[in-house]
């Protein structure tokens, strides 16, 4: 597995000085840019909505712009933030009264959809929805909050869903979310996840670049210990 992707989540970033902000942690050598959106609802925390991202656009943002919807409904938001620029946009099935439903109108508005998996939500979901998703995204915290601790189930729950993808064929990328750390990234890696979402570890350090070349070296070292 060597196509492995670091997604700084924005949540932990300087939101007065976000265009920056985001164009320091693309030049630091992250690929995407995670955008997590709350609706004190679904999550019991308020973050930002389609105007920051078409704002991102706007101000000379290129790169991919990775949409977690942590909202209920879901439809809405969907159209917006494709829209918006949204590049990758994934949502918690639970909270879609539909989401087969919602992951077409993702794809038909031309974005890569995905399903997001909470600690207690079992991935029976993807049963009947595996065709129509490009990621699955493993939760290892409860949604809501940066900085949180990472929970030990998800890798058990991210081999589980490994398994899943290459059993099924289809291409699949597999993320995770929440408290990801330079010194835990290398077990989430091989427990089979592809894309590694992390906030206050990078946010939160003082050199982006030097943590985000930290978890390259990790990533490359549980790689040679395949
Ligand atoms: C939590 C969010 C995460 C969060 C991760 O609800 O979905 O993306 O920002 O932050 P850290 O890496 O600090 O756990
Ligand atoms: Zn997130």
């Amino acid at each position: 597995m060597l196509d492995y992707r670091i997604a700084p989540s924005i949540l932990s970033a300087d939101f007065a000085r976000l265009g920056e902000e985001v164009d320091a942690v693309l030049e630091a050598g992250a690929d995407m840019v995670h955008f997590d959106v709350m609706d004190n609802h679904y999550v019991p925390n308020l973050t930002i909505g389609p105007m920051v991202c078409e704002a991102l656009r706007n101000w000379g943002v290129e790169a991919p712009i990775d949409v977690h919807l942590m909202v209920s409904p879901v439809d809405g938001l969907i159209e917006s933030f494709a829209r918006a620029g949204a590049s990758w946009i994934t949502f918690h099935p639970e909270a879609s009264a539909h989401p087969d439903r919602s992951l077409q109108l993702v794809r038909d508005l031309g974005c890569k959809s995905g399903l997001v998996f909470n600690p207690g939500t079992p991935l029976h979901w993807l049963e009947y929805l595996a065709e129509k998703v490009d990621m699955i995204l493993i939760m290892s915290v409860n949604p809501g909050f940066g900085g949180q601790q990472f929970i030990p189930s998800a890798l058990r729950k991210i081999e589980e869903a490994r398994r899943l993808i290459d059993d099924s064929g289809l291409s699949i990328r597999l993320e995770v979310d929440g408290g990801i750390k330079v010194d835990n990234i290398a077990a989430v890696a091989r427990a089979g996840a592809d894309t590694f979402v992390a906030g206050s570890a990078i946010f939160g350090s003082g050199d982006y670049a030097s943590t985000i070349t930290a978890m390259r070296r990790e990533l490359a070292g549980s790689y040679a210990e395949d």
